[in-house]
């Protein structure tokens, strides 16, 4: 259902393991390995302060300001495309089929019982019981727009000469421009070598089938869990004010009031590490991951388990192991600046399970240890984050619920955002100058 009937196939988390996947997988890695995240620190920088800035202008509208900064961090990476502040055309195509893929197309794991009795993609469109097909027609032809229309725009970029260094852009140019060489070099000028010609074509192609499938699945991985992360980190510092209390301490001693915390005070900052460490472990994006297809017949813990069965890795149940996390259901940022030796540092580091496992580990999880890392100090740096009050004076306790079946992301919840300081405000209003 998922992937024929509803137009996923090519993306990469539905994508079977093999040519095509690992394919995938070096785009992806040439785009969002370790080497290549400082080349996005500048632009990170810019959406991390324009984030802030819209956040101070209107912090009722919070949670809106933080699908603009998700959004707009993945579409300019990728595609070179800056959305506009509020009804970007492109990021609301993109929460709408987000949404649709989250909740409709894989809700409840992704199975149908046309998965499990194939015959029934075949039932006419008017016999009883066919509606998952009038359903998964509009949902393919919503998926394939989401797809095109941000290449669309990035491919009308390049022709206008007008396209800014992007994931797609820069490979796309560095391909031409090995085409371009290569026909150089085979010239006898005269004569074109039309199988050269054709094989050529079709490496073209393909690059262009992979870059515009990967780039739309890079974008549609990172929002969602970036937002659940950001809307975590928010509730647990309205929650917990004496942990920002101690971390506001740690970035006035480093970095002073007259500027904003970079990446080169990462290394001075240890409890804002110890935070985001917690904000990983305590609230999982996706808590039970991504099936994963087991390839072969397997064993595990004398458990026979079948070739084809479909596995979930449950990193909620890990990150909330009493025997490396001790009250692990509580915020405790301290538990990570424990003294332990280099094995139990390994263990107890929530990366090593938040992400995933093997070989389709989330491809993303170095530029959101950026990301978020920055969107989170700067935030502590800047403002005061707490519950909000009504009319009378009285604070509203943050109802937090769940309905979303992949991630875990909660439903909307009031928080009063407040500048720390007038110094800070204006050492904000100065990034303006700067963008
Ligand atoms: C806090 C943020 C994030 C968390 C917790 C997270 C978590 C995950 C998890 C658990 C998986 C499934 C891995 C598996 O199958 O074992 C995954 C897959 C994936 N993630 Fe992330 N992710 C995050 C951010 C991102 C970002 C920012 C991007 C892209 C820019 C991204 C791109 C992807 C892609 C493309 C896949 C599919 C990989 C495949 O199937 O081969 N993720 N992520």
């Amino acid at each position: 259902m998922v992937c024929d009937l509803c137009g996923c196939k090519n993306m990469v988390a539905f994508t079977p393991y093999g040519d095509q996947s690992r394919r995938q997988r070096r785009l992806m890695h040439r785009a969002l390995g370790p080497q290549s995240i400082p080349n996005y620190h500048p632009l990170i920088e810019s959406e991390t302060h324009s984030f802030i800035r819209r956040l101070l202008v209107d912090s009722s509208k919070w949670i809106a300001h933080t699908r603009r900064y998700a959004g707009g961090l993945t579409l300019y990476v990728m595609y070179g495309y800056e959305p506009a502040q509020m009804n970007d055309p492109h990021l609301t195509l993109a929460e709408e089929c987000v949404d649709l893929l989250a909740n409709k197309i894989t809700g409840g794991g992704g199975l149908w019982p046309v998965d499990i009795i194939p015959a029934l993609k075949r039932l006419p469109l008017w016999a009883p019981g066919s509606g998952f097909l009038h359903k998964a027609k509009v949902w393919k032809a919503k998926m394939e727009e989401f797809v095109d229309q941000p290449y669309d725009y990035l491919k009308s970029t390049i022709k206008a000469g007008t396209a800014v260094p992007s994931f797609c852009s820069t490979l796309l140019m560095e391909e031409e421009r090995e085409r371009e060489a290569e026909k150089a070099m085979d010239i006898d000028a005269t004569k074109v070598d039309p199988a050269k010609e054709a094989e050529r074509k079709k490496a073209a192609e393909l690059l262009e089938f992979d870059l515009k499938w990967t780039a739309n699945s890079m974008y549609s991985a990172s929002m969602d869990t970036t937002i659940t992360a950001t809307m975590h980190f928010v509730l647990a510092m309205m929650q917990h004010p004496h942990v920002v209390a101690k971390a506001q301490a740690e970035i006035d001693r480093v970095v002073g009031h007259g500027r904003l915390p970079t990446f080169s005070d990462r290394k001075d900052l240890p409890y804002i590490e110890a935070i985001m460490s917690e904000t990983l472990r305590w609230a999982s994006p996706v808590p039970l991951g991504l099936p994963h297809r087991v390839m072969e017949d397997d064993v595990y813990n004398g458990m026979f388990i079948p070739k084809g069965t479909l596995i979930f890795g449950n990193n909620w149940a890990m990150t909330r192991d009493e025997r490396i996390y001790p009250n692990a259901a509580d915020f405790i940022p301290e538990r990570f600046l424990e003294e332990v030796d280099e094995a139990t540092s390994k263990r107890r580091d929530p990366r090593n399970y938040v992400f995933g496992f093997g070989r389709r580990k989330c491809p993303g999880s170095h530029l959101i240890e950026s990301s978020l890392w920055l969107l989170m100090v700067t935030m502590l740096a800047t403002l005061e984050m707490e519950k909000a009050t009504d009319d009378f004076g009285k604070v509203i306790e943050p109802k937090v619920d769940f309905n979303n079946s992949v991630f875990r992301i909660p439903d909307a919840f009031d928080c009063d955002f407040r500048p720390r300081s007038e110094q800070v405000l204006s050492v904000v209003r100065q990034t303006e100058s700067s963008a």
